[in-house]
């Protein structure tokens, strides 16, 4: 039996970790919840699922994110809040020794450098939630890192694919947040129509797999059926495939190395005849490119991207910025950060003068 917490339990990502905990009460049991401010649906949850510890940011702040995530009952943390506010509980988890299955990516991209040998020292694992690093972490499964010639990224394409740098100048919060294939969290489905979703996953797949940014690629694939690819030294390419649903990505970081049953229909090969692949328009998305540029800096420099994304992305969707203003904030902030080595107190220091900068470029 797993005893699990999560942090975000109202999201999207919580909802559907809940969904598949409800069809296996004898594999798994919810210790620990914790949300920003829905305190009625986080009521909820506590209720059905019998939970005496929950949390409400509004309330308590980061500590009762950290209570949560250090349950001396829970064995598991499920890392599914939106954004690098899931940091400090992270790192106090696997302090604790706890496992952490994760979904917030920020985390790794801003301080891959720090948890990644954390993970080590304490001896626990970490899952990938994110449908693209739970394909390859399933493609990988069996092989080692020098069998490893190229991590291949799918993505959507957002619903902005095919459009022009005008074009996009000027779309719509509303517009933004239609995206063609996943039902997400407003952060992340943004991100995914900027593509800087694929730029933070690149950085997180560096991190998770251990393989450098030059043998990490993205491909578009508009289908989203083909989840990610592994390429082999022998030229072999193993991919992972199915309808575009988190629940099998959830389960399966919760049950590995174990498959379990769940309720998401079944795919083949004929339902989707005709799976495309395309090259992606780096001239009107820059995310991925700025990514890769922000990894040759190292140190801070990916707490500053995340941050000034994170910030820009919440004034485009308070309504407050247009679309094209998220990739001049993210330039102005990068070019303007002197990066500094890794510690949680520079990363926090980086974080907040990213977030004060954009806050400034774009409202002035
Ligand atoms: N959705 C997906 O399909 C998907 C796929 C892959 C990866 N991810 C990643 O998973 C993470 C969550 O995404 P999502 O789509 O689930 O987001 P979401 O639907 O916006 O949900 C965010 C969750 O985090 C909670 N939260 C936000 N700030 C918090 C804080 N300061 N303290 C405590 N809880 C806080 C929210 O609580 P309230 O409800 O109270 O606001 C909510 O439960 C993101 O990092 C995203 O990139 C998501």
């Amino acid at each position: 039996m797993r005893r699990i917490c999560i942090l975000g339990s109202t999201g999207s990502i919580g909802t559907q970790t809940l969904h598949v905990i409800r069809q296996h009460p004898d594999k798994f049991k919810v210790v620990g919840l914790a949300a920003h401010s829905n305190s009625e649906l986080l009521k909820q949850q506590a209720a059905e699922f019998g939970v005496g510890q929950t949390s409400l940011f509004v309330s308590e702040g980061i500590a009762g994110l950290n209570r949560i995530a250090t349950l001396e009952e829970a064995d598991t943390v499920v890392v599914s809040v939106a954004g690098v506010i899931g940091l400090l509980p992270t790192f106090n988890a696997i302090q604790a020794g706890k496992n952490i299955a994760l979904a917030s990516k920020e985390v790794l991209v801003a301080a891959g450098e720090l948890v990644m040998p954390l993970i080590q020292k304490y001896g626990v694992t970490m899952t990938p939630i994110d449908s693209e690093h739970s394909a390859m972490f399933q493609c990988l499964q069996g092989y080692r890192s020098d069998q490893v010639l190229e991590l291949i990224l799918t993505a959507s394409g957002g619903p902005f694919k095919g459009r022009t740098r005008a074009e996009i100048g000027e779309v719509s919060t509303e517009m933004a947040l239609k995206h063609p294939t996943w039902s997400m969290g407003g952060k992340i489905t943004i991100d995914s129509a900027t593509l800087m979703n694929k730029a933070l996953e690149i950085i997180e797949a560096k991190w998770l797999f251990g393989v450098p940014l030059d043998n990490i690629n993205v491909v578009i694939h508009p289908q989203s059926v083909v989840h990610s690819l592994v390429k082999f030294t022998d030229g072999s390419v193993l991919g992972q495939m199915g309808w575009p649903s988190m629940r099998i990505p959830i389960l399966y970081a919760l049950s590995y190395p174990e498959r379990l049953t769940n309720d998401v229909e079944r795919w083949s090969p004929e339902l989707t005849p005709n799976l495309t692949f395309e090259t992606v328009d780096h001239d009107t998305f820059p995310a991925i490119k700025m990514a890769r540029q922000v990894e040759l800096h190292g140190g801070t420099m990916p707490a500053s991207f995340n941050a000034a994304n994170e910030e820009a992305v919440a004034l485009f969707l308070q309504g407050k910025s247009r679309f094209w203003k998220i990739y001049d904030a993210v330039q102005h902030v990068i070019q303007s950060h002197q990066p500094l080595p890794v510690s949680l107190e520079t990363i926090q220091t980086a974080d907040s003068e990213a977030r004060s900068l954009v806050q400034t470029y774009l409202l002035k």
